[in-house]
């Protein structure tokens, strides 16, 4: 979504925000903007395009010790100069940027423009500065009180005055914002990448609090003027963690850290003794878990991805009913809440909207909520009743890959936690933990089929339909392969059950519609090997991911990528691997923007 760095303090304010824009890059934007103030006057420097074009306008002396800077994911109004942020008053003397929607924005607009002001863009921000100036008698601060009231919808926001010098007023209402605490400097964004390289002390703000941060301190308060105390978070990330560190992109990174960050999920987690898992964040006692009579799991995306591929497995292996959904579904058709059910909010970012909505409908219902995240102190771990993180580190690229494969590796915890309590014995608890811990390795393994990925994404990126296939545990991920392909290469693919084919999609097979099949040797593999064979029966194309040896699969396919052979349950693990590679060397051939897609945005944060 749209991205925001406030910074007050001794440097130069141009430099630290445009730093902050890159870090900001990843999350996906159309247009964006700085303004900064000196000696009483407000510059505001704005662009549509990339975060290049706009460094190439910004005057190289720009100066100023405090200011605000935005990315834009335009929701309201076109994406131009004028729509871009900063937006500033009539006086061009206050500048907002805001994150999210002002649903009241057009009754605002009217009533401010009947009492004469003069609006530039289509945005609804734009009523922001407008109204603050109404109320300005010399307090910025008193005069966003004011303001905030009279908003309907959500905001994340940072707003500065051209004579309140060094001073940020940030508030929340919906949408992420953070203070970051430095050395006679503060900051203030919506996301910890724009800020960690300068400060690691962090207090995250809650829906109706306000921040006045100045160099010297900074002071919080709810809209009723009362005071909140924050406890200041430290944040553990690493540098490197941001950096693409050798890597062509953080795609590209983010798929070869897969071992390290699985392990990440697994590690001070694993009860050997008692063939078990050790959950403690779920905040539940072993009593409270055996209680539970079936999971649900809630999601978007590649996370709802992740908790599809958790029901099969809690079903199988622990033989508790499970089943996931998507969250924007459910949170508009009046769910019933079951008593025994335990829910699960799953969620790279944490901020989704359509996924914390959702969670807190179901809380409202009264229901208990565990979420599984990733961005620690984002809105759904602190609103859940308890969790897990999964410990990714910093997920840069947007399109989802090491968040994937960790999500899956909580819920295997999970699965064997609940498992280990009713019908899996010491024995099977152990196999089932020897089966995780080799995982690292085995996922190691298949980045050996690099250059054989790149390859057939150099043969095949020019055709326009790609059908993936898979069943059982490999149905999700073959909707997570077609779903990384579109996102990443803009080529058109759907993912199915390979059992639904001839219930209609085999009506598109032809030579122009690649099917992937994902092939493991389990109990189904004989049928899906029907499936590719119906495939080649109408002349398609197949490709495979099989388990290396696999002779009949080897003489069907056309091209296989093979993959060690594992454990029945381990194979989505191995199988979505490839499909990752898949889909960034064929977004690389075709040329696209592999980290920032079009129209995509790391965190959704409307809906
Ligand atoms: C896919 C992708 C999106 C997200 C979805 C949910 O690569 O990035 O589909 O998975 O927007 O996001 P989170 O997990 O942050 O709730």
């Amino acid at each position: 979504m749209c991205g925001i760095i406030g910074y007050c303090g001794p440097r130069p304010a141009a430099a630290l925000l445009a730093e902050g824009l890159k870090r900001l890059e990843h999350k996906g934007y159309d247009s964006a903007g700085l303004a900064t103030a000196d000696g009483g006057t407000l510059t505001v420097v704005k662009r549509k395009g990339k975060i290049a074009g706009l460094l190439e306008i910004l005057p190289p002396d720009l100066g100023g010790s405090y200011g605000i800077a935005h990315t834009r994911w335009a929701t309201h109004g076109e994406v131009s100069d004028i729509n871009a942020h900063p937006h500033v008053n009539c006086a061009g003397d206050i500048a907002v940027v805001h994150n999210g929607i002002i649903e009241n924005f057009t009754a605002l607009k009217e009533k401010l423009q009947s009492e004469g002001h003069v609006f530039r863009s289509e945005t609804d921000t734009e009523v922001i500065p407008h109204l603050i100036s109404s109320f300005y008698e010399g307090d910025l601060e008193g005069a966003v009180k004011k303001t905030l009231p009279l908003l309907t919808g959500t905001y994340g926001l940072v707003c500065v005055h051209a004579r309140e010098p060094d001073r940020l007023v940030g508030a929340r209402n919906g949408s992420p914002m953070l203070l970051g605490v430095g050395d006679d400097e503060m900051f203030i964004a919506s996301d910890l990448t724009a800020i960690v390289t300068h400060t690691k002390q962090v207090v995250y703000l809650e829906d109706g609090e306000v921040v006045v941060a100045t160099p010297r301190g900074y002071h919080t308060t709810d809209m009723r003027n009362r005071v909140v105390d924050k406890k200041v978070e430290f944040v553990g990330w690493e540098l490197e963690a941001i950096e693409k560190e050798g890597f062509s992109h953080f795609m590209e990174k983010e798929i070869f850290e897969q071992p390290q960050s699985i392990l990440r999920a697994m590690q001070g987690r694993i009860d050997h003794e008692n063939s078990t898992a050790r959950l403690g964040g779920l905040n539940m006692t072993n009593r409270e878990l055996l209680d539970v009579e079936r999971v649900k799991i809630i999601a978007a995306g590649t996370s709802y991805h992740a908790g599809l591929l958790a029901s099969y497995l809690m079903e199988m292996v622990a033989r508790v009913p499970c089943s996931a959904e998507l969250a924007s579904e459910l949170r508009y058709r009046n769910p019933i809440v079951e008593r025994d059910a335990l829910y699960f909010a799953v969620s790279q970012s944490g901020e989704t909207v359509d996924t914390l909505y959702a969670m807190r409908e179901l809380q409202r219902k009264g229901a208990r909520v565990l979420g599984i995240c990733n961005a620690v102190g984002s809105t759904i771990p602190r609103e859940s009743d308890g969790g897990v993180y999964i410990h990714s580190g910093p997920e840069i690229a947007i399109a989802s890959t090491k968040a994937f494969t960790s999500q899956m590796t909580v819920f295997y915890l999970f699965t064997l936690l609940v498992a280990r309590m009713r019908n899996m014995s010491i024995e099977g608890g152990k196999e089932f933990i020897e089966n995780l811990g080799r995982l690292p390795d085995l996922v190691q393994t298949v980045f050996g089929q690099k250059e054989h990925i790149r390859r057939l994404a150099k043969k095949y990126c020019r055709y326009k339909d790609f059908l993936f296939l898979g069943r059982g545990l490999n149905y999700p991920v073959a909707l997570e392969g077609a779903l990384k392909l579109k996102e990443v290469s803009y080529v058109h693919a759907e993912g199915y059950s390979a059992a639904e084919l001839k219930h209609g999609p085999i009506a598109l097979i032809n030579d122009e519609t690649p099917c992937v099949f994902l092939v493991p040797d389990d109990a189904l593999r004989g049928k899906v090997v029907s499936n590719m064979k119906e495939v080649k029966a109408r002349s398609g194309r197949v490709i495979a991911v099989c388990v290396e040896g696999d002779q009949e699969v080897m003489d069907v396919a056309d091209d296989v990528i093979p993959i060690p052979k594992v454990g029945e349950l381990m194979y989505p693990f191995m199988m979505v691997v490839p499909l990752q590679l898949f889909a960034y060397h064929t977004a690389l051939e075709l040329g696209r923007d592999v980290d920032q897609p079009r129209n995509l945005t790391k965190s959704v944060t409307v809906e």
